[in-house]
């Protein structure tokens, strides 16, 4: 982002504490103008599933994280619209949502997230693309462009290595400079090079010890000097440590702000604590930024409900489609009719379609319709679908259903609403039983509720509640008695879960969360209109024990170690001979793709060159459709360059590009993709830099990261030198046997120069949870009055006891500081922590003086 000519003008006039005005934000949602200039404040909003403009005046609500917004699209989730893996489609959709953005005065929204899927438990993935960075760095880029292209800032976040929910504030992530510069930087790389964002969203944890904000690594020598990045960056709400010191090291605007900070900000500048440059260069950025929502491109209209439900029909992915009959197999679906089928499952009725926390979008209910509702549209009520609910989903759906209070059906559970939950009820399944018996196809929908899945907090496992799997088993032994019977199964989750036994099932959709049009998006692919062309943008695995960060995740609360290293999601799956669900990048259609004549310009790869990958594509079945080419690299071992020992241990695969491709039925196309030969290269963490290996490599296009089609070697002469000691191969262990255990001792070994071992601090600070402090006599109080007031609105009926619980997880894992969110005082954080750490002295101070 050039810095504009009257930028310049402007911030040369200020003083210093007019400059430092511009580093801290005007409350919650915008940044502080300068009164007497011609700097007036950048309206910002959340966030990645659509425009989140909190209601004025509002406190969060009870039960929520979030307080109630102003109603606005509902986009699918960027966990669905990954799998569209389409760059052009999510350009559309983020200029839609640039248009609506830009009704409503808001000049940057915060968004996209592209923090890498680390683990299906984090409760925050459904907000986020892929387990790949090249895939979330490419999308991300497509988001951004079409944000800015309709002239709408965007905001990519969060940088960096914020995967998980667990301890968010406090818990370094623990990571190696190689995984953390291929895996979790490389998308943000990507995406900033492909886009140019207007901003950058920092983490809230600390990294290899050192907060995401303060993190010279990350915000100087990675952003800045290597990337070449001069928009703002600015801190996620809370997340920064040490007002002056974070503005040296690299920050520009501190976010949300209730104090006025520029006398401490001025003063530190007087007193060489904070640069003049860092002064200078952070209130250029931040003025820049303003003067940017000035010129804004001609304002292009969009039917933004439209555009969610074609990104939807874009992104939800046929997994199975295949059904035995006696002839061989066929498929199953698309349906000419829902004559003979019935619909059983809750979600089929009370639809998931996004996901909790600063996300969440307040919808127009004649938005929203569900699917039960789209395929009885216009019908007499003899003629709809039957529907049944088969498990109980949330509270007050189940008093509905069974046509009692509240209060009466919790006292069936001895007021345990758990125990509610996990009940099953041989109403629902008898009713379920019977529709299914009495019908030739069964359109089954499971899934994770809200209550499961949230920023906030994580998921504790991958497995379906118990009345689910109770109901697909009763619907699956009639289906074995009756093999003729069809069962479509539709999945809507942010995340994988454990699903190997719905395998029985003939065809089974994975939509996710997808958005306010989602119900008729899954509708117009189960009818066929739209032939299904999404292929998933994570593996799935069988169980969540086979995850490699199974045993490193959320253990504890101070340090998260990252001991899979760069063997995250397929590169694991693939390199170890680890059997998963669903392969990454796999998807079916309708109709059926063949590739041929694979042609590679192999002439002297070097360092430079552009490796330049042609193939054809062509649409052999009965449906017009669109396939996802994918194009990876492998390094082979015995190379003609380099000798022997000079190996340094690769993933098996590793996607390099993609294309998506529509074809009508009968038709070819060539399709031509180039990669950087720069792109093959690791990083070498004793250089501190990437190096590309001399070589042979195999270039392999497939379909899935399983099924490659064709393949070519190409050979590298690279002018790098490389020391495969520097990398420490001999740390990796991948067996497809056992877990990926390796003792902390080895971990830290290998961390090197990146080795903190955080551990938890003395004292407490403000960026301490509340969990943190529960124990002392000022957190017992505040744990007391959150809990207290949370349940006198369950007693009033305003929230079930479910959401009570999330809503205390998600406060009581929230830092000290994180009181200025919702508006108070910077110095009453301060009376907190030192009256935490028995200091009354200084917590009355605090009150007084603000620290
Ligand atoms: C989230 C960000 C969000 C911000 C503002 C934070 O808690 O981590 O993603 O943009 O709040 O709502």
């Amino acid at each position: 982002m050039p810095i504009l000519e009257n930028t310049k003008n402007a911030v040369n006039k200020l003083n210093n504490k007019q400059k430092a005005k511009l580093l801290y934000g005007n409350g919650e949602w915008e940044t502080n103008p300068i009164s007497g200039t011609t700097i007036g404040s950048v309206v910002m909003h959340d966030g990645p599933c659509g425009l989140r403009i909190p209601t004025k005046g509002g406190m969060p609500q009870p039960g929520s994280l979030v307080q109630d917004a102003e109603p606005s699209t509902c986009y699918p989730a960027p966990c669905l619209i990954a799998c569209s893996w389409n760059v052009k489609a999510i350009e559309r959709m983020a200029s839609s949502y640039a248009y609506e953005a830009r009704l409503q005065g808001t000049d940057v929204v915060l968004c996209p997230g592209i923090n890498i899927k680390r683990n299906p438990l984090c409760g925050r993935n459904f907000e986020y693309f892929s387990e790949d960075p090249v895939l979330s760095g490419k999308l991300g880029a497509a988001y951004i462009n079409g944000l800015q292209n309709g002239g709408v800032g965007a905001t990519i976040k969060h940088f960096a290595v914020n995967n998980q929910e667990f301890c968010r504030n406090i818990c370094s992530s623990e990571v190696d400079l190689r995984a953390l510069n291929e895996i979790y930087l490389k998308g943000f790389e990507i995406a900033i090079k492909e886009s140019d964002p207007w901003a950058v969203m920092c983490s809230y944890n600390p990294v290899n010890g050192i907060a995401a904000s303060d993190n010279i690594y990350l915000t100087k020598t990675t952003l800045r000097e290597r990337w070449g990045y001069d928009g703002v960056l600015m801190s996620d709400w809370g997340a920064t440590y040490n007002v002056v010191s974070s503005h040296e090291n690299g920050l520009d605007l501190q976010m949300p702000c209730s104090d006025n900070h520029s006398r401490r900000i001025s003063r530190a500048v007087k007193k060489n604590r904070l640069s003049q440059q860092a002064l200078d260069d952070s209130s250029l950025r931040v003025a820049n930024m303003y003067f940017k929502t000035l010129s804004k491109p001609e304002l292009l209209q969009f039917d933004c409900h439209e555009e969610a439900r074609l990104m939807a029909e874009e992104s939800i992915v046929l997994v199975k489609n295949d059904k035995l009959t006696k002839t061989g197999y066929k498929c199953a679906l698309p349906l000419s009719s829902y004559k003979d089928a019935c619909v059983i499952g809750a979600l089929a009725k009370y639809p998931r379609y996004q996901g909790d926390g600063s996300s969440k979008v307040t919808v127009s209910p004649e938005n929203l319709r569900s699917f039960v509702d789209v395929i009885n549209e216009g019908k007499d009520s003899d003629q709809t679908v039957p529907y049944c609910q088969g498990y109980s989903y949330s509270f007050e759906n189940d008093c509905e259903y069974f046509g009692i209070s509240k209060k009466a059906l919790l006292k069936h559970f001895n007021d345990d609403e758990k125990k509610a939950h996990e009940y099953v009820d041989q109403k629902f399944l008898n009713e379920a039983v019977n529709l299914a018996s009495t019908h030739e196809t069964i359109v089954v929908f499971l899934g994770i509720p809200p209550r499961e899945e949230s920023e906030g907090f994580d998921r504790s496992h991958m497995i379906l509640s118990k009345q689910q799997l109770e109901l697909f088993k009763s619907i699956a032994s009639i289906k074995k008695s009756n093999p003729k019977k069809k069962i479509v199964t539709v999945i809507s989750s942010g995340s994988p879960i454990e699903l190997e036994f719905a395998l029985i099932s003939d065809a089974i959709l994975r939509q996710y969360l997808p958005g306010e049009s989602g119900a008729e998006a899954l509708n117009n692919i189960i009818l066929g209109n739209v032939n299904p062309s999404g292929k998933l943008a994570e593996s799935w695995p069988l169980r969540g024990m086979d995850v490699p960060s199974y045993d490193s995740f959320g253990k504890y609360r101070h340090k998260a170690m990252y001991k899979e290293s760069i063997f995250v999601g397929y590169r694991y799956y693939l390199s170890s001979g680890r059997d998963v669900l669903f392969p990454f990048g796999y998807g079916l259609s309708y109709t059926n793709f063949d590739y041929s004549d694979l042609q590679i310009l192999t002439n002297e790869i070097s360092n430079e060159s552009e490796i330049i990958v042609s193939l054809c594509v062509k649409n052999t079945g009965k449906f017009d459709g669109s396939e996802i080419v994918q194009i990876y690299s492998s390094y082979i071992e015995d190379n003609k360059f380099a000798s022997p020992e000079n190996t340094v241990i690769r993933p098996l695969r590793e996607l390099k590009a993609f294309h998506k491709v529509a074809l009508k039925k009968g038709q070819k196309k060539r399709i031509t993709l180039s990669i950087p030969a720069s792109s093959l290269s690791f990083f070498d963490p004793v250089e501190d830099k990437y190096l590309l290996q001399s070589g042979k490599y195999s270039i392999q296009v497939a379909s899935s990261c399983e099924n490659v089609k064709l393949s070519q070697n190409i050979y590298v002469q690279s002018k790098d030198v490389v020391k495969p000691e520097n990398v420490d191969s001999g740390y990796f262990t991948l067996s497809k046997s056992g877990l990926y255990i390796v003792p902390n001792k080895n971990f830290y070994d290998h961390l090197g120069d990146a080795k903190t071992d955080q551990q938890e601090p003395k004292k407490f600070t403000i960026h301490s949870t509340y969990n943190d402090i529960s124990k002392t006599w000022i957190g017992s109080i505040i744990k007391g009055s959150i809990t207290n007031s949370t349940f006198k609105n369950v007693k009033k009926g305003l929230l079930t006891e479910s959401e009570a619980e999330n809503y205390l997880k998600m406060v009581m894992n929230s830092p000290i500081i994180m009181v200025t969110a919702g508006g108070l005082k910077e110095r009453l954080a301060y009376f907190i922590v030192h009256a935490a750490n028995y200091r009354f002295f200084r917590g009355v101070l605090a009150l007084i003086i603000g620290r």
